[in-house]
């Protein structure tokens, strides 16, 4: 068959240099990007090594966002490539069902050391929106499991981002997420715990802020009017994100995490951390559950657990989750919970979780990340009256800027902000109004200087 006259075979093309022709270009329908502006001017890369990529123009840009949250050791870490590279030619695949291989057992074990107490046993998925509605059909499974099968509404939070299939968005908080898609799964959402803008909170806001303003703590209590207007016997779960990422950085009062346990545990409703953003190292902690002092029923986590080299989510139960399916389960041939993907513990994943593991605990990254955080802080902070900035937000190691919207189009701003800090060599994250930082781990505080400074200077820079 001739294919020269075909659109997507150019017969001129350079080998040594990617194509960026526009019907190259649209044969693949990226996600959560604007196609036709990334069509009209590419931004392609081809390599990373550290905190830096190497762009197709053979230009480094600083990781400001470690990849979407998940590379804070880091880019082409050996350890983990040759873990990869080594569990390919061993074992590339084994069925995710009724066979199982050392290394998921040997992740699991890896991964449940690192949890708060309690939390005993992983269930592995192939990312955070599949660990998402896997933590929400186990809630509402093991209510049913329990006799109260009437226990099926799940609560989220406004703002909140639990991935995007259709039990995540429905709980979700988003709602460019939401609108295009219909009718979801049955769910109800808390107020969202963003303060008012310039409010300038470093860290934690506190539990009553603005002079008894705003609610802060209190907010949980929104908890309580859901419980009035549903009852408890119908809910199953409340899922949050102990802080949330993708919403801009956004993060609890102090004592809100603790009063919506204390809620869940009095009105028997299970609580779910997703911890997808906020485990393995960018908390400052294993977990964001130990960094606030709360544990979950449920916690899931993606991202940082392969240090993005490999798709690999999860979600970790309590031991009476666990043992009541265990329970209930019929005939010991029978499977207990009728779930899982295809690609649920993929042993090349699993190598590339351990390798991480290993490298987060020797590296003692959640540690670094504890002691870098208040540089972090104060740097991020230093933008407080820089044009165009509404808010600051930050923990850990991640930030949200809230930024003035332009009249009738709150995202032009943050999206001429980030191509303006990429031309300068840097990636940072827009979305909605705001800009969002999460620089890798392994970052020297001189990289955190050199990325604020270019942030303040765009700000002002940019109409
Ligand atoms: C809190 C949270 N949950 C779930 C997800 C979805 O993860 P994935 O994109 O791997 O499906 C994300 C992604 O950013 C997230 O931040």
């Amino acid at each position: 068959m001739d294919m020269s006259d075909h659109p997507h075979v150019d017969p001129t093309a350079d080998a040594t240099r990617p194509r960026t022709d526009a019907a190259w270009l649209a044969a693949h329908w990226m996600p959560y990007t604007g196609n036709r502006d990334f069509i009209a001017a590419p931004r392609l890369l081809t390599s990373a090594k550290g905190a830096y990529y190497t762009d197709a123009n053979g230009k480094q840009v600083f990781d400001g966002l470690s990849g979407l949250w998940c590379t804070g050791l880091g880019h082409g870490r050996d350890e983990i490539t040759r873990a990869v590279a080594q569990q390919m030619a061993t074992l590339d695949y084994s069925p995710a069902f009724q066979f199982g291989h050392p290394l998921s057992f040997e992740l699991a074990n890896a991964i449940v050391e690192r949890m708060p107490a309690g939390l005993e046993h992983v269930f592995f998925t192939g990312s955070g929106s599949e660990a998402a509605d896997t933590s929400l059909k186990m809630a509402r499974a093991y209510w049913r499991t329990k006799g109260q099968g009437q226990k099926t509404k799940l609560i989220g939070r406004v703002k909140g981002y639990h991935g995007v299939n259709f039990g995540g968005i429905s709980v979700g908080g988003l709602v460019a997420n939401r609108k295009l898609f219909g009718q979801g799964v049955d769910a109800d959402h808390l107020q969202h715990t963003q303060p008012p803008m310039g409010s300038f909170y470093k860290g934690l806001p506190p539990a009553e802020g603005n002079g008894g303003q705003w609610p802060g703590a209190a907010l949980a209590d929104d908890l309580l009017n859901l419980i009035n207007l549903h009852d408890a016997s119908n809910i199953a779960a409340v899922i949050v994100e102990p802080f949330a990422g993708s919403a801009g950085v956004v993060i609890p009062p102090q004592g809100y995490l603790q009063r919506l346990r204390d809620i869940c545990t009095a009105h028997n409703i299970l609580l779910i951390f997703d911890e997808v953003i906020s485990g393995f190292g960018r908390s400052g902690g294993w977990t964001g559950a130990e960094v606030f002092g709360v544990t979950p029923d449920i916690l899931n986590f993606a991202k940082q657990v392969t240090n993005g080299t490999q798709p690999l989510g999860g979600v970790v139960v309590k031991k009476d989750i666990y043992d009541t399916f265990m329970a209930a389960g019929g005939p010991d041939y029978m499977l207990e919970f009728p779930h899982g993907y295809t690609y649920s513990a993929h042993p090349v994943a699993c190598a590339a979780g351990i390798a991480s593991m290993k490298l987060l605990a020797q590296e003692g990254a959640p540690q670094r990340v504890r002691e870098l955080a208040p540089y972090f802080e104060a740097a991020v902070h230093s933008l407080k009256g820089v044009k165009h900035v509404a808010d600051i937000r930050n923990f850990g190691l991640a930030a949200g800027f809230s930024i003035d919207p332009l009249p009738g189009e709150p995202a032009k701003r943050p999206y001429d902000i980030a191509m303006a800090m990429l031309a300068k060599g840097f990636y940072v994250r827009y979305g909605g109004d705001t800009i969002q930082l999460a620089p890798p781990f392994i970052s020297t505080p001189s990289e955190i200087d050199r990325l604020v400074s270019a942030l303040g200077e765009t700000l002002l820079a940019t109409a």
